[in-house]
């Protein structure tokens, strides 16, 4: 019903716009009290070239393509200025009128400008004082391009005409000390871009391709665009080249160029495309794209042209994969869309047709606009009141201005003369609700209104268009509404567009290039920070754990043999001195060193009780003890054994062969000579030893276990154990030296046997923790030190003691002077 009748509406205006060639009714004039400027492209192409005519010419812009978009928002200007005029309320008794050219883009922006700037007799009068001038217009509504309203603004700053542009979002428009009429009813490009790169960060794409057309709009995007852009990567950028048909262009053509775009971006491993571009080259992009049968690709369309429907209704244009564009709220205008169709003589509008105020000028026309817009009515009515608010707001805003300037009641408004400038100072102060929208400027001229994000849709008609985000640019937040956004990918979902993935944990970024997005993974290696000495961490992770402290703990299994050992040795030797200072006057005792052996019996004790040091926890004075007195006590020992060993000799060998030497040994007491020079040297060499290595606490690790620390006395044990033994092992030697000699002695006195077996005890033992020192690390070897130095201490006790104490506790009977004499007698009858 409704559609045959926007028919018939079509057709009525069509019939009146012929029957208007005769009468010149127009859109484009509108006589009234005071009377505002507007600027569109209702025909557009290419970026403005000069035009290379031989006769300088106004260019005509009927020449170029329609712009039907321009023409619906002339309409939306010329519908708020007949809804003013009709309302009583805002300007009552006031009629505005307006002047209306088209600038075709670029091409013709100057001259309307000084169309606008002249007087009511299109004249401009040169003067040094233009405040009591008046120009035609009292404000200038447009134009609609970054470029061509920085040309604009610079000429109307001059003379303080106030401008609102509707779809202008350049940065340049808002320095006031530059402009200080340029007032605008869209939000800046920054904010435009703000909302892209939001849109990306929400679905985590940080790798994209940037498009920018070649001009103004383009370039100038691209730059706030990387200049914002610190979390994402542009892939690369590429520079779509703005139609433009000359006919002397040489060699590569446009065709070409942006086919050797399209084809980079299918090979590319980015999948969102972000095109800063007019509207203007992109339905032969994408007529490209359709060729090359790209479809996976994730659009991000600037405001410019996120609502184009000449791009929108490129054919299968819906196949490239998902368009998302950012776009100017939609504010839906009532009647809007019925008045776009009307035609341009309606009953009750009278006037209409005439220019404002003298003569018209040229390009005050379009034969074809309202056909256009009939044919396109679908698609327009689709796209909703965007720009076209825009336009509509930007009168009332002038509306409202000259409402505070002429004092307006209800009834009445004080209707004068006025001048531009004035009302460049009420515009500042504007600030209304239209249609439950907020208008009013900032500092900068902008408005508070945003920007939403749409999606291109094909499949709902009448609806090309569906919001999938809004954006609050107080808080600089997206709301993205994902559930009710349709992916064109194989599974419905949000495509990755990413260059690396993120590394796992443990493993750190390697920059591939200067991009922060690509990186390789690397494990974290010895070049991360290294875990504390007492903490580990496993390989690839981040953290450090506390290690274990590795010691012999008391309760342990091992704590309790040591303890044990070293009791039962202990017991022992006690039990071995009771039997000795019980006997200590028989011939054993005395064969066996007489009081020499109660410093043995008590060195032995001391280092039985020495084996403790290794249970428990090293302090200072733990490493201390055992690096001392096993040492200590055990060079007693062997000391105390050498000196029989030789003392036996020399009774049965020196005093034949050398009594003198023999008389001065027993004058001198030179067993216990000698038993103090050997401990005076070796406390010095402990001493040294202590200087050189101290004993104290260290904890290290182990190559195996990165859990573990172990806590060890000495840092340097190995060289600590060496040097500490190498005099025992020269005692030692010469024991073995003397046993071997006196092997031959009465069988009584004859301890070689025994001697040797300890001799060679001590040997292994040590040979043996010197292997296992060399072999492994840590915790073996100080159970092995420990289990060394009890072996050591047993053999002395078993090896030395055992025999003398069997003969003291079962053969009493051989333990007389008697028996010993015979066995010296049978000896020396065996020498001769
Ligand atoms: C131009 O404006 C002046 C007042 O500013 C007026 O007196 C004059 O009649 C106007 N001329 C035309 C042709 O409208
Ligand atoms: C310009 O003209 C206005 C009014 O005619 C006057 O008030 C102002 O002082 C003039 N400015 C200069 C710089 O002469
Ligand atoms: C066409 O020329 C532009 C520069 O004018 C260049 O960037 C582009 O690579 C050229 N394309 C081809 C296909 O030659
Ligand atoms: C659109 O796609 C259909 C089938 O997918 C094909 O038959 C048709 O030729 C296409 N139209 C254009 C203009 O590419
Ligand atoms: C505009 O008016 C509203 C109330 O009507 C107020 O809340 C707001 O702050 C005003 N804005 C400006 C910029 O003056
Ligand atoms: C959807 O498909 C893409 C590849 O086309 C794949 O990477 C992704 O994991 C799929 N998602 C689900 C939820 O299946």
């Amino acid at each position: 019903m409704r559609f045959t009748g926007l028919v018939a509406a079509c057709v009525g205006a069509l019939v009146a716009a012929a029957a208007s060639v005769t009468t010149p009714a127009s859109h484009f004039h509108l006589a009234g009290d005071y009377i505002l400027g507007g600027l569109f492209s209702l025909h557009a192409e290419a970026v403005g070239r000069p035009q290379l005519s031989p006769a300088q010419e106004v260019p005509i812009c009927k020449k170029y393509n329609l712009k039907v978009v321009s023409y619906s928002y002339l309409q939306a200007m010329r519908y708020a200025v007949e809804e003013i005029n009709k309302a009583s309320a805002l300007l009552p008794g006031v009629r505005l009128g307006y002047e209306m050219v088209d600038v075709c883009y670029l091409t013709n922006t100057i001259h309307p400008i000084l169309y606008f700037l002249s007087n009511n007799r299109s004249l401009l009068d040169i003067e040094t004082n233009y405040t009591q001038y008046r120009p035609r217009v009292v404000a200038v509504i447009g134009p609609d391009s970054s470029q061509a309203a920085v040309t604009a603004a610079f000429l109307l700053s001059q003379f303080l005409v106030p401008q609102i542009t509707y779809s202008a979002t350049t940065e340049f428009l808002g320095n006031p000390k530059v402009f200080p009429v340029a007032f605008r009813t869209i939000p800046s490009a920054e904010q435009q871009i703000a909302v892209m790169l939001q849109l990306l960060q929400h679905f985590k794409w940080n790798w994209f391709i940037v498009l920018s057309s070649d001009d103004d709009y383009g370039q100038q995007n691209l730059q706030l665009l990387r200049a914002q852009a610190t979390r994402g990567c542009i892939a690369f950028q590429e520079t779509i080249p703005v139609q433009g048909k000359d006919p002397h262009d040489s060699g590569n053509s446009t065709e070409e160029w942006i086919s050797s775009i399209v084809t980079k971006i299918s090979r590319s491993t980015a999948k969102v495309v972000i095109i800063l571009s007019l509207e203007l080259p992109l339905p032969t992009f994408f007529r490209e794209v359709i060729r090359q049968e790209m479809t996976d690709i994730v659009w991000i369309a600037a405001e410019a042209w996120s609502i184009d429907p000449t791009t929108h209704g490129v054919a299968n244009i819906s196949s490239v994969g998902t368009i998302f564009g950012v776009a100017v709220e939609e504010v839906p205008v009532p009647g809007m869309d019925d008045f776009r169709v009307r035609g341009p003589s309606h009953p009750g509008e009278g006037g209409e047709g005439q220019a404002a105020s003298g003569a018209a000028t040229c390009n005050q026309e379009c034969d074809d606009c309202l056909a256009e817009a009939c044919s396109y009515d679908k698609s327009l009515r689709g796209t909703g009141d965007r720009i076209n608010f825009n336009v509509y707001s930007a009168v009332y805003v002038v509306a409202h201005a000259l409402h505070q300037l002429l004092r307006c009641s209800a009834t009445r408004c004080d209707r004068r003369e006025i001048y531009p400038w004035e009302l460049l100072k009420e515009m500042h102060k504007v600030n209304f609700t239209l249609l439950r929208t907020m208008i009013n400027f900032d500092q900068k001229g902008d408005p508070p209104n945003g920007f939403e994000v749409i999606q291109w849709q094909w499949n709902v008609p009448g609806q090309p268009f569906k919001k999938i985000a809004s954006y609050n640019s107080l808080q600089g937040r997206l709301d993205v509404n994902e559930k009710i956004i349709t992916w064109h990918t194989a599974n419905n979902t949000a495509p990755q567009s990413i260059c690396s993935e993120q590394c796992e944990a443990g493993h750190k970024k390697k920059l591939i290039g200067m991009l922060t997005c690509c990186f390789e993974c690397v494990q974290y290696s010895f070049t991360c920070q290294e875990c504390p000495l007492d903490m580990w961490s496993e390989p690839g992770k981040e953290e450090c754990f506390m290690k274990q402290l590795l010691y012999i703990h008391w309760g342990d299994a091992i704590s309790i043999i040591l303890v044990s050992l070293s009791t039962l040795g202990l017991l022992a030797t006690l039990w071995t001195l009771a039997l000795f200072t019980r006997h200590s006057a028989t011939p054993v005792v005395k064969s066996a060193g007489g009081r020499l052996c109660f410093l043995m019996i008590a060195s032995l004790a001391a280092g039985f009780c020495s084996a403790l040091f290794f249970v428990g926890r090293p302090t200072e004075l733990v490493c201390f003890g055992r690096q001392t007195v096993f040492s200590l006590c055990f060079t007693t020992c062997i000391a105390c054994i050498t000196v029989r060993s030789f003392q036996i000799i020399c009774v049965f060998k020196m005093a034949a062969q050398l009594p003198r030497a023999y008389d001065a040994w027993r004058k001198y007491n030179g067993q216990r000579v000698f038993v103090a020079v050997v401990l005076v040297i070796k406390v010095f060499i402990v001493a040294l030893n202590i200087y050189f290595n101290k004993p104290a606490p260290f904890r290290t690790r182990v190559s195996d276990h990165p859990a573990i620390l172990i806590l060890m006395c000495n840092q340097d044990y190995r060289a600590t154990t060496v040097f500490n033994n190498a005099f025992d092992m020269s005692l030692c030697f010469l024991c073995f030296c003397f046993a071997y000699m006196g092997k031959a002695l009465p069988k009584s006195y004859n301890e070689a046997k025994y001697i040797t077996l300890c001799m060679t005890g001590y040997f292994g033992s040590w040979v043996a923790l010197f292997l296992v020192m060399s072999i492994f690390e840590g915790f073996v070897v100080i159970i092995f030190e420990a289990a060394t130095v009890l072996s050591n201490l047993f053999s002395i006790c078993v090896g030395y003691f055992g025999p003398k104490c069997y003969i003291l506790f079962f053969h009493p009977e051989r333990n007389t002077t008697a028996f010993f004499q015979d066995a010296i007698q049978s000896y020396t009858m065996r020498q001769e």
